[in-house]
């Protein structure tokens, strides 16, 4: 990850002008002191998104979307943090000055090993299309006889390394490339005598596997042999390349998922060129295994809209079933799509067709009926023993939607599709809930449930933190007398010691600055929303302030009685007559300090 320093971050954040970013994708309307817009981060007829131009933010009061300049571009053009500070950077001539030594050199190996990939791709792409040998012969006439045309091969990179031991590391010598750099690009294997290196890819189609920035960072290697158990080979993991982090042909269909707003998630790589070619852009193969967390984070960076269409066979299912829990716990709305038995997604299209396949898609079912499905198949749905386990595992993926009303809407289903009582599930239901909220998931919430937790900050609280962003001079006023401590709302009590710090540094505060040093969105949403609501606080603020400071001090002293209050409930029961005593002095001191 690279490093920006905060001042420079602070820089652009100054010489950036929000309203004139925002309008550059969307047209403003103005309002009053404000601008307002339809949301561009959710359908709406009534413009709820403000932008508000002295404040440097917007915030939007349908999707509870918000933040500065920053969190905009990331959010609008789907980037993470420092490529959109380096964006904005970029427009208001703000230069960002090289990476921190620590993070030089890495992002300088990072670079070597891509470019070795990048080498590797153009040598393992030319065999297949012009190699003499034999083998490279076969392996054209292999995918020729799969419908693997040359537009495909060509449009994806698709390559052959030839049956030599050495042929990648020849070809790479001559570019200059070290053993040492090839071999941590994974892409050769020392003699386990000790005395040099093989090429690790022998005889197979090559597919490289790039990320989102199109930069080649893995293999996969693909025998022809039909009797081969190593069917796939994959690249190791190196320092580009982390299992689980990237998905096969993102980089090609990232903007088409944007714009669809929906993906298909298929296993195999030939799984994901078929229907590309044939014209369905909006895919991502996910290399044969069940979906990671990172997956879905990458995903989510263009949709939240998610259709699964693992192969027909049990390994695919049992992917997919271990994938659901993760995309609802993420937030994603996840449907479940089906081919015929046995056929898989590349095998699908060339029987069928795309249209056919585009149908299947469209016909895709709720992630609750398939699951439903699948384990009345797994489970004994006739006997009481079988629904408790079928009732247990569809708990495990109801716990995990953030939204109550959704929540209850299934509980309903479920008790009328295995004929138990809705009581009973919201017992089982009550047992699970919980237990394994991803820390994502306990700080993250999504839509309108998201617009509640803002609400849910009490007014004290929410009043005090709006003076103090709106008139530094609160700032020592509230230090001097309010604790972190005394403000319940955890979101708050983060934006208050950060402002407490601004303070103590003898720094003032923008509003957007102070967003930015928070890596959770949601801080900057809490900021947005409160600081372009427009109930503002009327009459003299000055009093507000003091009132509200009076409120939580008070609190305090309550919370204190309770909890001395407490203490002597314990002593009494342990017959402890020195330590009551103690405690109903300071009880009584307490009194008489109000
Ligand atoms: P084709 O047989 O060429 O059509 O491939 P496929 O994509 O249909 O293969 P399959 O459905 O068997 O597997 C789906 C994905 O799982 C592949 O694209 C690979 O990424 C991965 N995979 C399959 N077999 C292996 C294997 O033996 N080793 C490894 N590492 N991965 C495999
Ligand atoms: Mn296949």
């Amino acid at each position: 990850m690279t490093f920006i320093p905060q001042d420079v971050i602070n820089q652009v954040l100054e010489r950036s002008d929000i309203v004139e970013v925002v309008s550059s994708y969307i047209p403003l309307k103005n309002a009053g002191r404000n601008f307002k817009a339809p949301c561009p981060f959710h359908h709406e007829k009534t413009p709820s998104f403000v932008v508000s131009p002295d404040k440097q933010i917007y915030h939007c009061f349908g999707c509870d979307a918000g933040g500065n300049v920053i969190s905009f571009v990331m959010q609008q053009e789907h980037m993470e943090f420092p490529e959109a500070v380096r964006m904005l950077a970029q427009k208001v001539s703000v230069t960002i000055p090289e990476q921190n030594v620590q993070g030089k050199p890495r992002a300088q190996a990072r670079q070597g090993l891509c470019h070795v990939n990048d080498l590797a791709v153009k040598y393992f792409h030319r065999n297949l299309l012009s190699d003499k040998s034999a083998e490279a012969k076969a392996a054209r006439d292999y995918l020729k006889g799969r419908g693997i045309t040359l537009d495909v091969v060509e449009k994806f990179h698709v390559g052959f390394a030839l049956e030599k031991w050495d042929g990648l590391i020849e070809f790479l010598r001559t570019q200059g490339v070290s053993l040492r750099l090839m071999e941590k690009a994974g892409l050769i294997i020392s003699k386990t005598k000790g005395d040099g290196f093989y090429d690790r890819f022998r005889n197979r189609i090559i597919f490289p596997i790039f990320n989102i920035k199109k930069q080649c960072v893995a293999f996969g290697a693909r025998t022809m042999e039909k009797d081969n158990p190593a069917k796939y080979l994959n690249s190791p993991e190196t320092e580009v390349y982390v299992k689980g982090q990237h998905l096969y042909g993102m980089n090609w269909a990232k903007e088409a998922i944007g714009r669809q707003d929906s993906v298909i998630v298929v296993e195999g790589y030939v799984d994901f060129m078929t229907p590309f070619q044939a014209g369905v852009e909006n895919i991502v193969a996910s290399s044969g295994t069940a979906l990671t967390v990172e997956q879905i984070r990458l995903i989510r960076r263009y949709t939240h809209n998610v259709v699964m269409l693992f192969d027909a066979d049990q390994a695919g299912e049992k992917a997919m079933i271990r994938s659901l829990d993760l995309l609802v716990g993420e937030g994603m709305h996840v449907r479940v799509a089906a081919l015929a038995a046995g056929e898989d997604p590349d095998s699908f299209v060339r029987r069928y067709g795309i249209e056919k396949f585009k149908a299947r898609v469209t016909q895709a079912r709720s992630l609750f009926d398939f699951k439903l499905t699948f384990l009345k198949n797994k489970y004994d749905a006739k006997s009481v023993e079988g629904r408790a386990e079928i009732s247990a595992e569809m708990l495990a993926t109801i716990s995990r939607f953030p939204n109550a009303i959704i929540r209850s809407e299934y509980i309903k289903k479920l008790a009328q599709a295995l004929f138990v009582s809705q009581e009973a599930l919201l017992v089982e239901l009550k047992k699970i809930s919980g237990k394994h909220l991803t820390p994502s998931q306990a700080g993250r919430k999504t839509g309108s449930e998201q617009a509640a937790t803002t609400q849910k900050i009490r007014p004290v609280e929410r009043n005090v933190l709006r003076l103090m962003l709106e008139e530094e001079s609160f700032i020592p006023l509230t230090k001097a007398e309010v604790l972190l401590a005394d403000f319940r709302n955890e979101h708050v009590r983060n934006i208050v010691e950060k402002i407490y710090e601004f303070c103590e540094q003898g720094n003032s505060v923008s509003i957007p600055a102070l967003m930015s040093c928070f890596d959770d969105q949601k801080i900057s949403q809490v900021i947005s929303s409160l600081m372009t609501s427009e109930n503002a606080l009327v009459g003299d603020k000055k009093k507000i302030h003091q009132d509200c400071v009076n409120r939580l001090l008070q609190e305090r002293m309550k919370s204190k009685r309770q909890e001395i209050l407490h203490q002597m409930e314990a002593a009494k029961s342990s017959g402890d007559q020195k330590r009551l005593e103690e405690l109903a002095l300071e009880f009584n001191q307490l009194l008489k300090r109000e």
